[in-house]
């Protein structure tokens, strides 16, 4: 797949709307992790560089077309020190643009014109740009109008994160060096039947784990107690273990658990064996020895992809521990040259956070609902047409 980029185009003077994915954690006020505002700025400061006219647009969480300030984006707009506009639409503040300006447009979700991708909304937030360029790879599995509609209207490139999103998650999907990890975890079979089964086809060993896994033992008929899992999917989970028969794919569910007598971060931890779990226990983590097994697994392989806690990551650090080791045993690896490593998906970039090894890491996405959709194959419609406008 080959992008336009801004690399190479003259955008001296020329107003640039930018589209960001600033949908980040904001708790009180503050932002509890920054990681896509940080991966966003080579592309920022390589149009500053430029001398392009740089207005960035983006969302945060689900306003629904509302103008609910609980959404605004202010915290964002002081983490980066730029002016924040108070309305998307007004272009007021474009004649007092000089060369390598840069400014934030507030919540683009504040207009319902923005998911129903309407273009006369999309016309208006385009109106006074001279081009369009996409950085936001986390958002451009959404056809919304600051995603697709504006490319109507204005020539469209890609910024220097999507392109980097690109190229190294195609590379691992089409090169990946053998044998390959994948490990899943997370919390609903439903929301990962695709990319598990892409996984599937091109991984040489499976991990399943988290509440996804707890599906898996039911539908293999272990008992799984008081805990969080889907019934209705264990057909699916029945299909994707044959699927993986067929595929050559060994896929390896959890041996045992951490359990607690309720769904709560100070609940006593104490380990069972899957064929020893109680009514009354509730699964919060992976177990010793799946833990153990799944660290051996990641020191045998050439590449890992991981999305996915094991566990409840957040709630350290008695339940933290599968995610952990998981997230440890990897950038071990890769620090040691042995691995190479792709990491994505909101939960599971916090937890390489947490534990201070995401630096380690060969790749770490920026996507979450993004990252699955590309891993399975999926066109994402904020690529697809950058690579239509040529
Ligand atoms: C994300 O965080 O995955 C993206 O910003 C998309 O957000 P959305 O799921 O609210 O569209």
């Amino acid at each position: 797949m080959k992008l336009h980029t801004i690399e190479g185009l003259d955008l001296r003077g020329k107003y640039v709307l930018l589209r960001d994915d600033f949908n980040v954690q904001i708790v009180d006020g503050k932002i509890t992790d920054a990681f896509r505002i940080d991966q966003s700025m080579p592309t920022i400061n390589t149009l500053k560089q430029m001398g392009a006219r740089v207005a960035i647009v983006s969302h945060l969480g689900r306003p629904k077309g509302v103008r609910n300030m609980e959404y605004s984006l202010k915290p964002v707009a002081e983490y980066m020190r730029v002016p924040l506009i108070p309305d998307c639409l007004d272009k007021s503040f474009m004649a007092n643009m000089h060369d390598g300006d840069v400014v934030l447009l507030e919540n683009v979700r504040f207009y319902d014109g923005e998911e129903k991708n309407d273009l006369d909304f999309a016309k208006k937030l385009a109106s006074g740009f001279d081009v369009y360029v996409n950085d936001a790879f986390a958002v451009s599995h959404r056809a919304h109008a600051s995603t697709v509609g504006v490319t109507e209207f204005l020539p469209s490139c890609a910024g220097l994160l999507l392109a980097s999103e690109i190229e190294h998650l195609t590379d691992v999907m089409q090169n990946p060096k053998r044998p390959l990890l994948s490990i899943v975890g997370g919390s609903k079979v439903s929301t990962k039947i695709g990319v598990l089964r892409a996984l599937v086809k091109m991984s040489d060993t499976l991990i399943i784990g988290g509440a996804l896994g707890t599906t898996f033992n039911f539908a293999l008929r272990a008992s799984v107690g008081n805990s969080l899992y889907e019934p209705d999917q264990a057909k699916n989970a029945l299909e994707i273990l044959e699927y993986a028969r067929q595929n050559n794919c060994r896929v390896l569910i959890p041996l045992d658990k951490g359990v607690g007598s309720e769904f709560k971060p100070d609940a006593k931890r104490e380990n069972r064996d899957m064929d020893d779990i109680k009514p009354d226990d509730v699964i919060i983590d992976s177990g010793i020895k799946t833990t153990a097994r799944d660290v051996a697994e990641i020191g045998q392989a050439a590449t890992v992809i991981w999305n996915g806690t094991v566990g409840m990551a957040e709630w350290q650090p008695t339940w933290s521990y599968g995610s952990f080791a998981i997230a440890r045993a990897i950038a071990e690896n890769t620090r040691a040259g042995k691995l190479d490593s792709i990491v994505g998906g909101g939960d599971t970039v916090a937890a390489l956070h947490a534990c201070g090894v995401a630096d380690d890491i060969s790749y770490v996405s920026t996507g979450g609902g993004a990252f699955l959709e590309f891993i399975e194959g999926r066109e994402l419609p904020g690529i697809a047409v950058l690579v239509n406008c040529g």
